[in-house]
């Protein structure tokens, strides 16, 4: 199973969109695909419509058992999407607790990881999203993956929040030991404009090495898929939006048996 996890400290900039775009797109190839939400605000679990206030089961349980973890646990967590292939570990609110909880515990950073590591077998990908800040559940899902995407605006204060996240995942590196397997989204492009193009310019010059070289472009029917509660790539399998985030599913290395 592959393990991506998609992370940015700000907020806004299409974390969730990539994490149900590719995730769509992932199982549209027929592979067995988790998303994993641990946002407290739960905007992937709404997505899907998960009715997140009625949930018996939810990430939050993965870290109160995580003594005891194993893979029936996990499983029972989940909840199907309309998608075939396509699951989702949903969040809840109780998720805003644990930092207060149990942030300072050793060993608790990996849950996660260990947790994932018991359904290694059912799953194809597992994709985590990540809440636009940095504690105990952005560490875990950064401690538990083998690529980071880091989707980022292209405007210039968005910018600028990719320069701590940067950091962090220089931070992050250190004390976990590995050196992540980044890559940079520019998400958002509009063409039209001038910020976009200087914002993509500089992206470009400043992290050469790690940005895609491709552009997630606005397209208005991301907003409008997650109103159906399907990933763009089967609401409107034909947009702009959706033919990029299959670029880009290239670029990390997944290519589909049309190609
Ligand atoms: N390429 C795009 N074009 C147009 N709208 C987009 C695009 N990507 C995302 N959006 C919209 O922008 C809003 C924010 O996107 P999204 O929720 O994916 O960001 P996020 O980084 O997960 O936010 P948060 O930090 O709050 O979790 C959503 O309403 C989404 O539909
Ligand atoms: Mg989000």
């Amino acid at each position: 199973m592959k393990i991506w996890t998609v992370a940015n400290q700000k907020g806004g900039v299409g974390k969730t969109t990539t994490t149900v775009s590719l995730g769509g797109l992932l199982a549209q190839q027929g592979k067995q695909v988790l998303l994993i939400d641990t946002d407290p605000h739960a905007s992937l679990s709404y997505y899907f419509g998960v009715d997140v206030d009625g949930l018996t089961s939810s990430v939050y349980d993965i870290f109160i058992n995580k003594a005891t973890i194993d893979a029936d646990t996990v499983l029972n967590c989940l909840s199907p999407t309309k998608v075939d292939g396509l699951y989702v570990l949903p969040a809840t609110m109780g998720l805003a607790t644990l930092d207060r909880q149990m942030g300072s515990e050793p060993g608790m950073g990996l849950i996660l990881k260990k947790a994932l590591a018991t359904v290694k077998h059912r799953f194809d990908v597992a994709l985590i999203d990540c809440p636009p800040v940095l504690g105990v559940l952005m560490v875990n899902a950064l401690a538990a993956c083998d690529k980071v995407i880091v989707p980022v605006q292209t405007e210039f204060l968005a910018l600028k929040g990719l320069d701590r996240m940067m950091k962090t995942l220089t931070i992050m590196g250190r004390s976990l030991d590995k050196q992540f397997d980044t890559l940079i989204v520019p998400t958002m492009f509009d063409r039209r404009t001038n910020a976009a193009i200087k914002a993509q310019a500089k992206l470009m010059t400043d992290y050469k090495n790690d940005v895609w070289q491709g552009m997630i472009p606005v397209d208005t029917r991301f907003r409008d898929a997650s109103l159906a509660q399907l990933p763009a790539s089967i609401a409107f399998p034909r947009t702009r939006g959706v033919h990029a985030y299959q670029q880009l599913l290239k670029a990390l290395g997944v290519r589909s048996s049309n190609d």
